[in-house]
């Protein structure tokens, strides 16, 4: 529902097997944390080349695709859904330009890598993308409904 700062949506980010190999899982949650996005869904896993293949439906026939496939299969992966007014976009923007090399200081891939062929995170990049991704690496079961949370745990 639209609230004060827009439209609720969530999104698909995964740290790719060079950001977690890197260490980098924390510091990238943490950035999605204190920018005020919620976390719905979050695991660790070695991504079948079948999901994969979905995934970058759309790439197959790149130059690089079989590339991609190879690295993003090559080790496991932290696939998370975030929520948040406008989290498409803003994720997107955190995340910085697809190459590293133009990626701004202050992103995600600006602060923390060099290389388009390596470069460290994924974030959809629409809201009908994101369901669809969403829906590919998540069960409804995985996912958190924090509206119907009852807090308990503020001791
Ligand atoms: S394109 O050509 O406009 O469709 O590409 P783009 O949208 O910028 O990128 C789509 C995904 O392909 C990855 N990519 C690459 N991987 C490996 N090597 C090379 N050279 C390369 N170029 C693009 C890019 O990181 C995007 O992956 P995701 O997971 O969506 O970030």
């Amino acid at each position: 529902s639209a609230g004060i700062a827009g439209i609720r949506e969530q999104t698909l980010v995964a740290v790719k097997p060079d950001g977690v190999q890197r260490q980098l899982v924390g510091e990238i949650i943490q950035r999605f944390e204190k920018r005020g996005f919620q976390l719905v869904g979050l695991k660790l896993v070695q991504p079948s080349r079948d999901v994969l293949s979905e995934h970058y439906h759309d790439l197959q026939k790149k130059p690089f695709y079989s590339a991609l496939i190879q690295y993003m299969s090559s080790g496991p992966i932290v696939v998370m859904v975030w929520e948040g007014c406008d989290v498409v976009s803003v994720s997107r923007m955190m995340v910085g330009d697809t190459n590293p090399a133009a990626a701004r200081p202050g992103t995600v891939r600006g602060d923390l890598c060099v290389h388009i062929s390596r470069n460290a995170i994924h974030a959809s990049d629409s809201v009908a993308v994101a369901k669809k991704e969403i829906s590919l690496w998540f069960h409804g079961s995985e996912l958190v409904e924090w509206e119907s949370c009852t807090r308990k745990n503020n001791y």
